[in-house]
């Protein structure tokens, strides 16, 4: 099986889906293997989106991941990063993200989009090292 990163980020955790997101978790078949909320540290922000640091957005997004807790979760099944990367839904909640995913039913701006999802092998051991230690 695999793993993978999942954050509730501050929109989701202020509006109260933390709920909505694991029970999505886990009627796909998907198995919780820790969870934790945090106060996230401005340098662990940095280095889970390090591969954006250069983008225009990258201000933005520190302040955004910062401005309040998050769920921070480990799930683990087959094809983990996949699976949860279609239940997430694609990066812009309308222009991407299917009716039916998270972003696609429940979020308008791809700036404050609810959910993470580590996209690749590497990526999930990185930020599942990040995060959990
Ligand atoms: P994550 O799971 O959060 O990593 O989202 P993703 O993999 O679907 O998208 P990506 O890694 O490309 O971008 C990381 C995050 O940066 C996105 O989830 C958005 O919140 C934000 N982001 C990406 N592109 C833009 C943009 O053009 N403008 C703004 N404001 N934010 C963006
Ligand atoms: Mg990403």
């Amino acid at each position: 099986d695999e793993r993978t990163l999942v954050l509730v980020k501050p929109d989701g955790v202020q509006r109260g889906l933390v709920g909505e997101v694991i029970s999505r978790i886990e009627r796909k078949g998907l198995r919780l293997a820790a969870l934790e909320l945090k106060n996230v540290e401005r340098s662990v922000a940095e280095q889970h989106y390090a591969e954006h640091a250069e983008r225009p957005f990258f201000g933005e997004l520190i302040e955004f991941i910062t401005s309040g807790p998050v769920a921070a979760l480990v799930v683990e099944g087959p094809r983990a990063i996949a699976a949860f990367r279609q239940i997430a839904g694609g990066t812009d909640p309308v222009e991407k993200a299917v009716p039916g995913s998270l972003r696609g039913d429940l979020a308008l701006e791809t700036g404050s989009n609810i959910v993470h999802g580590s996209d690749s092998p590497e990526s999930a051991e990185r930020e599942i090292k990040l995060w959990f230690g």
